[in-house]
């Protein structure tokens, strides 16, 4: 049976008390940008859209065709809307100041996040994070620019991501809770199919790239060894791994039916701070975990409260059903 309701995702935010008009307008152009990337998604390979585009990111990782697509879309329907001071994307060495643009809003995405999944049509997705533009923010220098962005993830205004999978589905806090929408292909318009999402506070699942086992910390081998220890160790249950390899679709799991997310700081990362990007992967996901009553760590802190230094920086990440999120924070406590 098709769902009861029809609220469509600009219904949804007309109908928010005080969210600007220009937020929205924001939000509905990233929203424009997903759908046409689903579009491409969902063609793979009769779009050409498969496979290397042949050069390296600022963070040296090899671009995909579609992190290059995906990164085009964001951009201009980013400045389509008018609002943008400016953009940063983890496919930018610089942030995109837009001609003339006079808006009130930063606009961040991860345009595709789970790109090595691309070729293997497993779910992918895109990450995106609305910060406020400062009003004296200086915009004559990448320099300067890069620094009006360095704002701590309590500073959101709107999170959210959206996944690529069997359905595309749009996920979006604006501060008052998570609501979860679906793309109706055949219309081009999301459609609001799940209201005030909550993680459920226990779990049996945890996710975790185990191939680097070997390269974490104390605090990370411990809580993982007793998760691993099962019915007879000390937590006395069976824990399941599952590990996708896509944040979106780990974190959209864990928004579903519970669990915990980490990407730890480890031996092989230490130098760069840890693995996953903080403003425009982990802040957008720490935000909507915690608007769904779950928590969001970097094992010493809260994220959200991790004042970036570099628009690029990347942090440890441990997130989901609060339980599980305290515990690892008890033992990194334990620890130091
Ligand atoms: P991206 O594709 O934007 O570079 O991000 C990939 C990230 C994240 O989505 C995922 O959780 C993690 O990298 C996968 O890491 P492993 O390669 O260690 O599995
Ligand atoms: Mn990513
Ligand atoms: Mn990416």
């Amino acid at each position: 049976m098709a769902h009861p309701e029809r609220i469509s995702l600009a219904q949804h935010l007309a109908a928010q008390a005080d969210l600007p008009d220009g937020l929205i307008r924001v939000l509905e152009s990233v929203a424009e940008a997903c759908v046409d990337i689903a579009a491409l998604t969902a063609q793979g390979a009769l779009a050409g859209i498969l496979g290397e585009a042949g050069h390296e990111n600022v963070q040296g990782e090899a671009q995909k065709k579609l992190d290059v697509l995906a990164n085009d879309l964001m951009l201009a329907a980013g400045e389509r809307s008018g609002q943008l001071a400016a953009m940063a994307s983890e496919e930018l060495d610089w942030p995109c100041v837009p001609p003339e643009a006079q808006g009130d809003y930063l606009l961040l995405f991860d345009p595709l996040d789970g790109s090595s999944n691309i070729d293997v049509n497993v779910s992918i997705g895109t990450i995106f994070s609305v910060l406020p533009a400062l009003r004296d923010a200086d915009w004559s220098s990448n320099e300067a620019a890069a620094r009006a962005f360095l704002q701590a993830g309590v500073r959101q205004l709107a999170a959210g991501y959206v996944i690529y999978g069997p359905a595309t589905l749009l996920t979006l806090t604006t501060g008052k809770g998570v609501d979860v929408f679906t793309l109706d292909a055949e219309e081009g318009v999301f459609f609001r199919t799940r209201e005030a999402v909550q993680i459920p506070p226990e779990t049996g699942e945890f996710a975790i790239n185990m191939s680097n086992q070997r390269h974490w910390e104390a605090p990370v081998r411990h809580y993982i060894d007793d998760l691993l220890a099962g019915k007879t160790g000390i937590r006395g249950k069976d824990f399941n791994l599952r590990w996708v390899a896509s944040m979106v679709a780990d974190v959209h799991r864990i928004l579903t039916r519970g669990g915990v997310f980490l990407y730890p700081v480890d031996a092989r990362n230490r130098d760069r701070g840890g693995r996953l990007r903080l403003m425009y992967e982990a802040n957008p996901m720490a935000w909507l975990v915690e608007q769904a009553g779950g928590t969001a760590s970097t094992g010493r802190g809260r994220l959200l409260e991790v004042v970036p230094e570099t628009l690029h920086q990347r942090v440890p990440v441990m997130l989901g059903s609060r339980q599980e999120v305290e515990t690892l924070v008890r033992l990194h406590a334990e620890t130091v």
